[in-house]
């Protein structure tokens, strides 16, 4: 038997080895069944907003081939499904329930148990109702509470089946790139909203992880969006000032609060004229640090920072999964990310898998009270292209995603407690502000036709998986 990874077949037991998607990237069926406008669905109508004009209207149509789409998991291998509800098919106008929305998921949980896998549900990965959106979006404290609606409507349909339970997908892409640059939806340019959006989902987090518990959900947490910050000149006072800038806006503000039950000292002073502490209310922190049973990892690169402007023409960062230029970067918008020299994929993301490794080791280091975590995203977009047989032969996706769970190995034999990988993507899918442009499944999606075909990454995945479980 060959093994695919040095660490063969010997994976801690129980470990699961998952693919993700989301709600508004693959479902479609925008508005069936009593569903309403989410923030992407209002975003991408707006031209200029979306690659192509594309929108989260039919995406892969999973909404009707969900049952075709398990058994393809199945084949696959899969120990795990990572999915989201959608809160604008469950709560349309974010204030009553849809019983036919909630139906769907219910469905799909059956059909996951059936077919031996287990579902791992995220609450928010970025739809919010359009109708909250109008009325403050995550600028308002009250949509916080107008979650933990959502949650109960979800945990009350399908808590008797599905324990694990992740509050948010990436709460930076939702609040600063949201609100700040607005590269994603909402397309709010406004600083000011975007560290009140960042509070005001900690908030939303730390009250469903309460409630969520209180009904008696075992395992809840949270993914991030986790990066290396790398000052380009470690002996450059300039650098390392805007690499410790950078960290704190990509990494700390989210890990700290939900973790340690404060922001850094740093983040607080760098945040002040943006309005941080206003929005913080007495007991917030409390609320936030609610012990969590995971942490999910979301890892595509690292970021090589620099105080200075970039001369050399080649920025190493694409502004995250946003489209433009990176002004996400509130109070840092001097910073430059220069480029490392490495290969790149098609989001111009620049491939360093020891990256996964480093990031794995150092939040055990760094966070005493971590819990286990799980590899909740990691994947590459690549052009592919099919071969006369039909066949899709993609090469640098394999590899991509096999040195990546060799990094996560390594991590594991330096002592980090990670129990999971879930690739990114299982199909093709709606990438947000590049529509469908830019392709990350490990199934190739045709989407004149929507027929699917497993890519020569999803099969190596899938023998990775057969290989690690059977042990001699
Ligand atoms: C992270 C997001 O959670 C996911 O929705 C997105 O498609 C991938 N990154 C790739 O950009």
């Amino acid at each position: 038997m060959t093994n695919n990874t040095p660490k063969g077949n010997n994976w801690p037991d129980g470990f699961i080895w998952g693919s993700a998607t989301a709600a508004a990237q693959v479902e479609g069926a925008a508005a069936e069944d009593g569903k309403e406008d989410s923030v992407w669905d209002a975003f991408a109508h707006t031209p200029g907003n979306v690659l192509n004009g594309d929108t989260p209207a039919i995406a892969v149509d999973h909404y009707h081939r969900m049952p075709a789409d398990v058994a393809l998991m199945k084949e696959l291998g899969l120990d795990s499904y990572r999915f989201s509800t959608s809160w604008a098919r469950v709560r349309p106008g974010g204030r009553t329930t849809n019983a036919k929305g909630l139906d769907f998921y219910s469905r799909l949980v059956d059909e996951l148990l059936e077919a031996g896998i287990l579902p791992w549900l995220t609450l928010y990965h970025w739809d919010l109702p359009q109708a909250l959106e109008e009325a403050g979006g995550w600028a308002n404290r009250d949509t916080a509470y107008r979650f933990v609606d959502y949650a109960n409507d979800v945990y009350a349909a399908l808590g008797d089946r599905v324990q694990h339970w992740t509050t948010f997908n990436e709460p930076f892409c939702s609040s600063l790139l949201g609100y700040g640059s607005g590269v994603h939806a909402p397309g709010r340019q406004e600083p000011r909203a975007a560290i009140a959006a960042v509070h005001h989902q900690h908030l939303a987090h730390g009250l469903a992880v309460n409630e969520l518990r209180s009904r008696g959900a075992q395992h809840v947490g949270i993914t991030l969006n986790l990066s290396n910050s790398i000052p380009r000149d470690p002996a450059d006072p300039v650098d390392l000032e805007a690499a410790r800038l950078f960290d704190s806006l990509q990494n700390r503000i989210f890990l700290d609060p939900i973790l340690r039950g404060a922001y850094p000292a740093d983040s607080l002073r760098d945040l002040e004229p943006f309005g941080l502490s206003e929005v913080i209310r007495p007991g917030d922190l409390e609320i936030i640090s609610a012990p969590i049973d995971f942490l999910g990892v979301n890892h595509y690169h690292d970021d090589q920072i620099s105080g200075h402007p970039d001369t050399s023409g080649a920025d190493g960062h694409s502004g995250g999964s946003g489209r433009k230029a990176p002004s996400c970067w509130i109070g840092a918008e001097h910073i430059s990310f220069p480029s490392r020299g490495l290969p790149r994929t098609a989001m111009d993301w620049e491939v360093n898998p020891d990256g996964l490794r480093k990031l794995l080791v150092r939040l055990g280091k760094e966070y005493p009270s971590l819990p286990p975590l799980y590899i909740t995203e990691n994947g590459a977009a690549y052009d592919d292209v099919v071969a006369s047989d039909g066949s899709v032969p993609d090469i640098e996706r394999k590899q991509f995603i096999l040195d990546h769970i060799a990094a996560v190995g390594q991590a594991i034999d330096a002592g980090a407690d990670v129990r999971g990988y879930f690739v990114w993507s299982l199909l093709d899918n709606f990438e947000w502000s590049w529509g469908y442009e830019r392709r990350f499944g490990i199934v190739r999606v045709d989407y004149e036709t929507q027929l699917r075909t497993i890519k020569d990454s999803g099969l190596a995945y899938s023998r990775l998986i057969a290989d690690s479980r059977s042990r001699d």
